[in-house]
């Protein structure tokens, strides 16, 4: 008996399939490490739940260490803003270094930290009297922050990690990207760089709260192509001197169709049908098949809690696409389906796309994001 290898909802340990990002990735860090120069462009990796983009941004952070950069992780959307968790994220990373640099550190988060104010009165009183001016409030204390750090002698460069950015507070997000447009119209070598993950509406909020975007590198995740799927499902087991059949492969593969998190899941649910294989097994389409029954368990549980996590309304849009089919659909199909006009549908539109349940795809039509959930909601109203 050996213990799954596979991590369904866990961090992947191997991100097969992003071999572009990881490789541009290492292209900047080589820019950053090397030449000692600032990434002027930040970069966000946006895709769908369960896509993969928290297992590639933590890769992004090993590598980064393993070159001797600091790394700074927050996830956004917390109760304070994005400037104060960061510095509260730089505080504690920097926490072990010697006194001198630590204790001006110290004193620049300080001021860092006032000037974005207190988390909840900053943002009441930021309602009722917008910002004029041009610079918004902390970014020149974080640039300072920004370069000190970088240039510290305990780290050979700053990459700074957002997850979920799409949560984050438009007020950060606008103070991240004028301070990185400062540091980058200054040409100081800084070396230093902002990584970041979100769902598909990452662009709309960043350029809602941000005037300048041509500063934003935004790479959409795409789902995991055959080779790749057949990569993370194969190496683990063979790693562990279990085999899949032709036919087991192949059918895990349709089962998943390119959803990183599905896939994870029928592994591993192939992985217990074949009782915990010992080296030298074999698995097989009925282990699949088994594991599929078992999986399900799990899928349901997640299409539940997304359906009771959605308002009437938008039960009603995506039930309306789940009977037109499983592929993209039109939104105009959709509104008919519903009788109403085909504008009265963009508010339900915009939350369940904020919500990762529901994505645009080609044309004007929508598509869900986890393969399934249009029969999981069909059957659920038979
Ligand atoms: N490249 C990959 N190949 C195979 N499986 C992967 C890959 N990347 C991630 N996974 C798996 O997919 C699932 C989702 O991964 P992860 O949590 O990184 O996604 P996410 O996009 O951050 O999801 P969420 O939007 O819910 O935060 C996990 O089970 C993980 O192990
Ligand atoms: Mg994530």
């Amino acid at each position: 008996m050996q213990p799954s290898p596979y991590t369904p909802g866990d961090l992947a340990r191997e991100v097969p399939g992003r071999a572009i990002q990881l490789a541009e990735f290492e292209e900047r860090l080589s820019y950053l490490v090397d030449l000692k120069r600032l990434v002027g462009r930040i970069r966000v990796d946006n895709g769908p739940r369960g896509y993969g983009k928290t297992s590639l941004l933590r890769q992004y952070q090993t590598r980064a260490e393993a070159r001797g950069a600091i790394t700074v992780w927050v996830t956004a959307g917390e109760e304070v803003g994005l400037i104060a968790q960061l510095a509260d994220a730089i505080s504690r990373v920097t926490a072990s270094w010697r006194s001198d640099t630590r204790s001006r550190l110290r004193q620049s988060l300080q001021v860092l930290t006032l000037s974005v104010g207190i988390p909840g009165v900053a943002r009441i009183d930021a309602a009722i009297h917008p910002p004029v001016t041009s610079t918004p409030s902390g970014a020149r204390e974080f640039e300072d922050v920004v370069r000190m750090v970088a240039a510290a002698d305990e780290a050979s460069a700053l990459v700074i990690l957002i997850d979920e950015i799409q949560a984050a507070d438009a007020s950060g997000l606008r103070t991240l990207a004028y301070a990185w447009q400062h540091l980058q119209a200054e040409g100081i070598d800084v070396p230093a760089a902002v990584f970041a993950a979100g769902l598909p509406n990452s662009p709309d909020v960043i350029a809602s709260a941000v005037t300048f975007s041509e500063r934003i590198a935004y790479r959409p995740l795409h789902p995991l192509s055959t080779e790749a799927g057949e990569i993370a499902i194969l190496e683990p087991s063979l790693r562990l001197g279990v085999q899949w059949n032709r036919k087991a492969l192949a059918s895990a593969l349709e089962v998943a169709a390119g959803y990183p998190y599905t896939l994870q899941l029928i592994a591993d649910g192939a992985w217990l049908a074949a009782e915990r294989p010992d080296p030298g097994a074999t698995i097989t389409e009925d282990h699949v098949r088994i594991g599929r029954a078992e999986m399900q368990a799990d899928l349901e549980a997640l299409f539940r809690g997304r359906w009771a996590n959605a308002t009437a309304q938008e039960q009603q849009l995506m039930s309306a696409m789940a009977h037109i089919g499983d592929g993209p659909v039109r939104r105009a199909d959709i509104a008919r389906r519903m009788g109403v006009t085909a504008e009265s549908l963009g508010v339900p539109r915009a939350r369940l796309i904020d919500k990762g349940f529901i994505q645009a795809a080609t044309r004007g039509s929508l598509e869900f994001t986890i393969p399934g959930f249009a029969v999981f909601l069909r059957d659920l109203e038979s």
